[in-house]
């Protein structure tokens, strides 16, 4: 069968990967792919974009796709998978409808708030006014008494805790500010209302009480749908890091590496998670009668011992997905089938298990998945830089390279002249470059490979982090070096 990944990321190279290892698929076209998809096993990519929703039914008409994966949000958010469904095709992604649960904070939250799903409390806002009045009267309040319970953290200088401002519209990981100050606090609100620094995206905020904690991200597979009982399958837990540097420091990025298993996401901890926010979830997407065939993320923080959601996503996560699916030791592309075929009448013979029945297996063991960025991202950062590689060293590491923002590099490379090295055939193209995923029997080894692979890349510039599965990123108790809160 022949599969279509829509996407090109790390996280659309890590599914296209995984997809291949599954005799049943014999051909995945990337639209548009990477350098990392465009050398894949069975693997090619196409010149034709996400956004591309006519061009890519025509190709999918056309070259018998049986399974159409979509990775990013903006095409689920655009309806993409509703035009595949409505076409004929098996989609493993969210109708549009249910893609507001990432398209719109404020949507996001009602529907948290209408099904008990625990989260952080919060406020929506349509005009700036009435939002810099609320942050004015927010940190002239008093004090909370010491003891005052709640699960708020506590700003280093203000005496009040921090605010959390979110501009309600997809805003490619630029639309949450955490705000310890009155000054910070309106700024973000200015710049989303008035200035409309991201565009419609900032016309509506969400300000949302800050909670401390440690963040864990759970992938899950989805398959609800009207008229029929839904399930979720949650994957093992994973950890992002997001900060550019190490330690928590410096300002936000889109992951700079992730591992999995969260070390911490204890059993108790996801018996809180299943009872506190997996099981409201699902209610809530029966009662709406969302069509919801394809995959979910629950943005979590860990706080006093409780898990709260902080965002849903309407896809799998990146760098988590580069970390979870080297442990996973089920055909992927049967369990994307089953996902988007849902309770649908049985179809064809390659029709496998439901969602439900799916025997989601887990390799013991561990993934660190540290990210190789760009000079300057999350800054402006430059492109077309050659990048290097040692193979036989990379391979003795048994790391797997998930290209990013990479793309082939046209013939040989003039520029090589990193001793020892060749070219990859790859050159920069994005602010994160490419992720080494390795996997050790426990997260040290795990740690120790994922980084001497690390070593046998090199292109000018080159940056990471050192401490991906090292430490874990510190609790979320100060607002000045947090990362995203959502
Ligand atoms: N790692 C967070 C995300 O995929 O948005």
């Amino acid at each position: 069968m022949n599969v279509l990944v829509i996407g090109a990321g790390g996280r659309e190279h890590a599914i296209a990967w995984k997809l291949a290892q599954s005799e049943q698929v014999k051909k995945i076209y990337a639209a548009p792919g990477n350098g990392g998809t465009a050398v894949e096993a069975k693997c090619e990519n196409l010149p034709l974009g996400a956004g591309e929703q006519e061009a890519l039914i025509a190709f999918a008409r056309g070259h018998d796709i049986g399974l159409t994966v979509v990775g990013p949000e903006e095409p689920l958010a655009l309806g993409i998978a509703d035009r595949f469904r409505a076409a004929g095709f098996a989609v493993a992604g969210p109708g549009k409808d249910a893609a507001r649960l990432e398209a719109s904070k404020a949507f996001s939250k009602n529907f948290m708030n209408k099904y008990g799903v625990r989260a952080p409390a919060s406020r929506e806002f349509t005009g700036p006014a009435e939002a810099l009045e609320y942050v004015r009267e927010h940190f002239a309040a008093p004090r909370p008494s010491a003891g005052s319970g709640g699960a708020s953290g506590e700003g280093p200088g203000s005496g009040r805790p921090p605010l959390v401002i979110k501009a309600d519209g997809l805003a490619a990981g630029k639309g949450v500010v955490i705000a310890p100050s009155p000054e910070a606090a309106e700024g973000a609100i200015n710049a989303f209302m008035r200035d409309r620094t991201l565009g419609g995206a900032g016309d509506k905020v969400l300000i949302e009480d800050f909670l401390g904690g440690k963040e864990v991200s759970i992938l899950a597979a989805v398959d609800a749908g009207p008229g029929r009982a839904g399930i979720i399958r949650p994957f093992i837990a994973a950890r992002d890091h997001k900060s550019r540097f190490e330690g928590g420091a410096g300002p936000n990025t889109g992951g700079m590496g992730a591992i999995a298993p969260a070390p911490d996401f204890t059993e108790s901890c996801r018996d809180d998670f299943t009872a506190a926010i997996l099981e409201p979830t699902l209610r809530g997407l029966e009662a709406e009668g969302m069509d919801y065939r394809g995959f979910i993320f629950f943005g979590l923080m860990i706080s006093g011992g409780r898990c709260y959601l902080l965002e849903y996503n309407v896809r799998l996560g990146d760098p988590e997905t580069q970390a979870v699916l080297p442990l996973l030791d089920s055909d992927f592309f049967e369990l994307c089938r089953s996902i988007a075929l849902g309770g649908e009448s049985a179809g064809p013979a390659v029709r496998g298990p439901a969602l439900k029945d799916f025997p989601l297996v887990w390799k013991p063991g561990a993934v660190c998945a540290p990210v190789a960025v760009a000079e300057g991202y999350p800054g402006p950062y430059r492109k077309g830089d050659p990048i290097f590689i040692d193979r036989r060293r990379l391979e003795k590491t048994g790391a797997k390279l998930f290209a990013a923002g990479a793309q082939q590099a046209d013939g040989a490379d003039p520029y090589m002249r990193t001793p020892g090295m060749e070219s990859a055939g790859l050159c920069t193209a994005g602010g994160r470059v490419l992720a080494l995923a390795a996997l050790g029997p426990d997260a040290a080894e795990a740690r120790s490979r994922a980084y001497a692979a690390l070593e046998a890349l090199s292109f000018r510039g080159m940056g990471f982090r050192r401490d991906i599965g090292l430490i874990e990123e510190p609790a979320r108790e100060d607002p000045v070096e947090a990362g995203p809160h959502g």
